[in-house]
């Protein structure tokens, strides 16, 4: 794993589009993973000017939708479909046959779950993950505790999630569950970016880096991904010991 350090969530998010950009230019039938959520908010918003100069083309790449909230229609504002269709998506004029978003609504989630396995196995693997964190340390909905040997499932989420996911909704919500990548699709994808920025972040990524890789923080995993990069701004850098300064 690597660390990379930005001055500013400007500089990290023009660092993460121009990444999206260079993996698709080199390989257009590139399957991406995407995340939803504020912090690569930026970088999708920059990605149609970057990916135009550079003429990157898209239309043999595969998108695939990291998480979805259980039981929230895609609609619905709040929703994780309704970032990626409108912050990602419509911008750069993707046709549905190539994106995979789960649907939470289904009465079979688990045939989601395995759906969207075979769709990721029979692309031939995710090329470029890429992933926030939560306060908790997840990432997609891998919870706390949560075993990095899981493909697709569906979870229940913990306390900091139901809460903290409530800025995404225009109203309070009761979430429970969410539908997600599982870590071992993310150990198994050839190259995973986790962007994190703020300053409210720093002490999960303290933890993620400095801490052993252990299931109480998801994000430690990155640990273990040759082809891990965490990319950072300076606030969420803030609190690394002076070994990563
Ligand atoms: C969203 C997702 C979540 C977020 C995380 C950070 O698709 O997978 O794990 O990446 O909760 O959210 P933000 O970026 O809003 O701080």
């Amino acid at each position: 794993m690597q660390l990379k350090r930005y001055k500013d969530y400007k500089t990290l998010s023009m660092q993460a589009a121009a990444e999206i950009a260079a993996m698709i230019k080199t390989k257009p039938e590139a399957v991406v993973c995407l995340a939803s959520g504020d912090t690569p908010r930026l970088a999708y918003t920059l990605l149609p000017e970057i990916a135009a100069k550079e003429g990157v083309d898209f239309t043999r790449s595969v998108f695939i939708g990291l998480d979805e909230w259980v039981g929230v229609p895609p609609e619905n504002e709040g929703s994780c479909s309704f970032f990626l269709q409108n912050t990602v998506f419509k911008p750069l004029n993707i046709p549905a046959g190539q994106i995979h978003l789960f649907n939470a609504l289904s009465a079979n989630l688990a045939g989601e779950c395995t759906k969207m396995d075979k769709i990721i196995f029979e692309k031939g693997g995710i090329d470029l993950m890429i992933v926030g964190v939560g306060m908790n340390g997840h990432i997609g909905f891998n919870e706390p505790g949560v075993s990095s040997d899981k493909y697709s499932h569906v979870i229940n989420l913990d306390n900091t999630t139901r809460a903290v996911g409530q800025k995404y909704f225009k109203q309070p919500i009761l979430l429970k569950q969410g539908i997600t990548l599982g870590l071992k699709h993310l150990l198994e994808a050839k190259k995973v970016i986790l962007m994190a920025n703020g300053i409210k972040k720093a002490g999960v990524i303290k933890k993620a880096v400095e801490e052993e890789v252990n299931n109480n923080m998801p994000a430690s995993i990155m640990q273990n991904h040759p082809g891990g990069i965490i990319m950072i701004d300076e606030e969420a850098a803030s609190l690394l010991s002076s070994k990563h300064q």
